[in-house]
Formats: C-alpha cells, structure tokens, sequence
C-alpha cells in the first residue's frame, strides 16, 4: 500500500528500537546487560493501584469528561498551584495518554507549516518528529558536553527568528541527565520574553527525580511575560510508564483547543485510571523519595565508573536517570573484534551489543552524534556488571592503521 509522505519521513523511536532487540535477545536466551529502557525499574505504589482497582469494582469503566473527570483535573490543579507556585484551576489542565501525547497534541495545536520549533540539542527523540508531523521545521541550537548540554542566553538570542514559534525546554533533560539551575532558566525566560510570539514547551516530567545542588522550578513561574505550556505525567516520578497518564497545564484557550483535538482522536484516557491521579499526587510521597534516592545512588556511581575510563566525557547526572557520555575520543576511529571500523555511536552501539551484550541507545537520534545514552533506571549489580562488559570491550579495541 502507498503511504503518505508523513509517515515516510518519519523516524521510528530508536530508543523504543534498542529496548526491544534488548528484550528479544534475552527471550532468545542470550544474557544481555541493558542500558536501555526510558523506565524506572521500580513498580507503582501500592496506593495508587488500590485507587485503579477501586474504581474497577465500582464500575467506573464508562466515557469520562475527554479532559479528565473534574476530580482529576482539580488534583493536578492542586498540584501545580501548591508544589510549583502556579496557581491554576481545572480549566488549565487536561488530561491526555502520557506526556507523550499531551506534547504531540499541543505541537498540533500551535504549530502552522512553516513554523519554526527551536530545540535545544541533545533532546528527546520525539521533540522533533512531532513538531514536524505539525508542519514545522527544526532548528537545532547545539549544547555540548562542555557545558553540560546546557543553551546560553546568547545561543538562544541568536537562534531565534521571525517564524520561531515554540521553544522546548526540557530540564532534567532526557537524554543528558543534566539540568539547567534557576539563575539559567530565568536567564533564558528573560530572553524569550523579548520575543512574545514565541512559546516555551516546558517539558517537566522528571521534576520529581532531582538530585544535584540545584532545586526544580517550574519554567512557567519565572517571567510572566512568557507563554509557557507545561508538560508533566506519572510515568516516570511515580513508576507508572504502562498506566498511560500525562497532563498539560496552560492557558484555558490552549487546553480548550487541544481537548477538540483530543476529542477527535483518543477522547478520554482509560476510566478507571483517573483516580490514580489524586491517588498519586495527592498521597504519600515515601515511594518517589526512595527511588530518587536510589536514582542518586546509582547515578553517582555510573558516573564515577564511566569517568575514569579513557578518553570518555561524561556530565554528572543531577536528574531523571540517565548519563549522555561523549565516547568520540575513546572510541571514533578504532577497530572492533571484527575488524570494523567504529565511525559512530550508532556503530559503536552495535558493535557493543554483539560483542560485549550490552545494549546502549546511540546518541544521533537524540541530536548527539558523539554519545550514547545510558539509563540508570537498573541495579547497581547490573550497573557494575555492564560496566565491566564495557571496559573489557573498550579494551579489545584496536587503533585503525591510516595508510
Ligand atoms: C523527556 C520526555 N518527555 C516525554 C516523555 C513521554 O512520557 P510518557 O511515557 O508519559 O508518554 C518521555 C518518555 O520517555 C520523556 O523522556
């Protein structure tokens, strides 16, 4: 069958590709060590399942509001007003299928062909294949290894343009693990205040999982002169990646229009997920606490590991649980086992998994060509086990003869 042109220029999700040929050699039996899943390995807490269930055996298994049940909507609006200084209401918030599509709908929603999404890079794979089935074009403004992957004020200043029309700032970041302090963000608020046309996609999903000197805050309460649209979910803070729960908090236009979008294409999330809502942000909070700190443990120790290995870069994580180090130096230019040149990370991600069993995501598909991504979102057995794989394999690699 012909397919349209929009899905023939569209990426397939590499991280999403990595986890599954992971998953499929181990059920292959082979004994595969993986860096790769986007996903805490922890299960959702009990509390907030016995809400699920709940509402199960009370039949709350009908159409809901395509927003959200009003109590759902109120608990994120609580939410946001107490622990982030937003005051809010429930005409602010809707609710949608992961942050995931709560970014894509709004993508939908204010992008027209020819729009411009700027995008700090390294980013999150789909930033940029959404922000292009919307229409637009992306311009990447680069952020290196040697500023944490960070922007400048001035970076952005010159990125923007006439037709620039959203900013996504996503901090803690996935793929980095790195983040922007307060005193940055404002910085760069102020910069896009100049620009009224222009809107901050605040990615915030990983403002729970946070363990470096520097405290959170919430993109939109820092300069009121920014349009600033707030992306958050339970998957990652509360380990409910499989629940499919994510939420958009702006102004009430904007929630309006990407209801009508909604409504069109998935109405409301799964019913007797809604009370999940309250159940998780509004109960007790030891369960998210453990796993950051469980975060911040293995965080520091992957760091440490990986920086005292020969030619390998790499930010320390201060959030989310992932490392983006930069192996160009270590690794660009050598010879595998097999004799292949490693050119890439995309080479070298392969030539891990098939020598050493170990599975890594490449950096290109992330905006960085010169890295892998890591996910600490596993044990710190498996962490030093892989590590080891990796430090062997890197060993056995052989400098290319130039002729
Ligand atoms: C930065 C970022 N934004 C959004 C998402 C989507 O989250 P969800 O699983 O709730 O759709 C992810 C998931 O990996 C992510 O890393």
């Amino acid at each position: 069958m012909d397919l349209s042109a929009r899905v023939r220029a569209l990426k397939p999700s590499s991280t999403l590709a990595v986890t599954a040929r992971a998953k499929a050699l181990k059920a292959a039996g082979v004994d595969v060590i993986s860096f790769g899943a986007g996903e805490p390995d922890f299960d959702t807490p009990a509390h907030i399942k016995a809400a699920a269930i709940q509402a199960l055996e009370q039949g709350k298994t009908k159409y809901e509001p395509c927003a959200g049940t009003p109590e759902a909507r109120q608990a994120v609006a609580r939410y946001m007003t107490t622990r982030h200084g937003l005051p809010s209401g429930p005409e602010n918030v809707l609710i949608s299928c992961g942050g995931k599509h709560a970014l894509y709908l709004a993508f939908m929603a204010v992008i027209d062909p020819g729009d411009e999404l700027l995008l700090p890079a390294p980013y999150w794979v789909s930033y940029p294949e959404q922000a292009r089935l919307a229409g637009a074009t992306v311009r990447e403004i680069p952020a290196g290894v040697e500023n944490d992957f960070k922007i400048t004020p001035e970076q952005l200043e010159q990125a923007i343009t006439p037709q620039s029309r959203v900013l996504v700032i996503n901090s803690p970041s996935n793929p980095t693990g790195t983040m922007y302090s307060p005193a940055e963000l404002k910085a760069l608020a102020d910069v896009v205040a100049r620009h009224p046309s222009l809107i901050v996609f605040a990615d915030d999903i990983y403002e729970r999982l946070v363990y470096g000197e520097d405290p959170f805050v919430s993109f939109a309460t820092l300069n009121p002169a920014v349009q600033t649209v707030t992306f958050n979910c339970l998957s990652k803070s509360y380990a409910m990646t499989g629940w499919r729960i994510g939420f958009t908090v702006a102004e009430p236009g904007l929630i309006k229009a990407m209801d009508g979008l909604q409504g069109q294409m998935t109405s409301n999330i799964t019913s007797f997920c809604y009370p999940a809502v309250a159940a998780a942000l509004d109960g007790p909070q030891d369960e998210v606490e453990k796993m950051r700190q469980a975060f911040a443990q293995r965080g520091a120790h992957i760091h440490r590991r990986l920086s005292s290995l020969a030619g390998i870069r790499c930010p320390r994580p201060t959030g989310a649980f992932y490392v983006f180090p930069d192996i160009s130096e270590a690794v660009f230019g050598k010879l595998d086992p097999k004799g292949r040149l490693l050119d890439s990370a995309a080479a070298f991600a392969e030539s891990l998994l098939e020598h050493a069993q170990v599975a890594v995501v490449p950096g290109e598909d992330f905006g960085g060509p010169d890295q892998i991504r890591l996910s600490f979102a596993t044990s710190l057995e498996q962490i030093d086990a892989g590590l080891d794989r990796l430090e062997g394999y890197l060993a056995s690699l052989k400098q290319a003869v130039s002729r």
